[in-house]
């Protein structure tokens, strides 16, 4: 169907301490073991980087930041940079996830610096955009979602850009267990895909993942992930325990296979 991999991927938030979190990355890495038809990566907190990356060596599952600054090193407390979640055995990072634009002052502006930083530490960038409810319902949701993937990449080219995955996660849909229907999912991801050839090129744009993300779960990943333009599922919720995880998993290795 598509030369695409899929990518499912776990978005751990704020949750589980590094006890817990080598646990469940334990028993994703017994699932996937050298490698399944996608490709499966688990983002847990930062203080659980470096004992995950453990767990998961010898394993396919790949590790994730769920942030990152985009200066290596100097005076901004608090912070963290690419060089060090490479340090840390990171191969991905979470960026502009709505949680940080709305909470923490993420900015369009700071999502392209992050990307740039991180495109350049060879980390992929697995960026966030989605619409808020209101945004929705006064028909913006196509201006918001472009908008943000047209800052992200503004004045990086195709090459630079090579590794990109982005994740559409309409807002009203995280942890809401309200999932977008998958032919409303489609119709935005197909409008990513078509933004993005224009943006960069078509070659580009049918190489890139475009993940859905929003109360995925077991029971709807499959019907999600047989839309064309669903390369896969940014999951959070369902990520945290094994039982819900693998199930979406094994819908990710569905769709390469169809
Ligand atoms: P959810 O979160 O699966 O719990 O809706 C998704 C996300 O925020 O990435």
């Amino acid at each position: 169907m598509t030369s695409r991999k899929p990518l499912i991927a776990g978005n751990w938030k704020l949750n589980n301490t590094v006890a817990e979190s080598q646990a469940l990355a334990g028993a994703i890495a017994a699932h996937v073991g050298d490698g399944l038809a996608c490709d499966v990566v688990v983002g847990p907190v930062a203080t659980s980087l470096t004992a995950v990356a453990q767990t998961l060596q010898g394993s396919a599952v790949g590790l994730s930041a769920q942030n990152t600054h985009w200066e290596d090193s100097g005076a901004f407390t608090g912070e963290l940079s690419p060089t060090l979640l490479l340090d840390a055995g990171c191969g991905y990072c979470i960026i502009g996830h709505s949680e940080r634009r709305q909470f923490f002052g993420e900015t369009d502006a700071g999502v392209r610096k992050k990307v740039a930083a991180l495109l350049v530490h060879k980390l992929v960038p697995i960026v966030c955009v989605g619409e808020s409810l209101e945004q929705r319902e006064a028909g913006q949701t196509l201006d918001v979602v472009l908008g943000q993937l047209e800052a992200a990449t503004d004045g990086l080219d195709a090459v630079a850009l090579a590794p990109l995955v982005v994740a559409y996660e309409p807002i009203w849909a995280i942890g809401t267990g309200r999932t977008a229907k998958a032919e409303d999912a489609q119709e935005v991801h197909g409008a990513i895909r078509a933004k993005l050839a224009e943006l960069k090129g078509e070659s580009w744009a049918n190489s890139v993942r475009v993940l859905y993300g929003g109360s995925v779960k077991p029971a709807n990943a499959d019907e999600l992930l047989a839309q064309p333009d669903i390369d896969g599922a940014l999951v959070g919720g369902a990520s945290l325990s094994a039982s819900d995880f693998i199930p979406i998993i094994d819908a990710g290795a569905r769709r390469a296979e169809s």
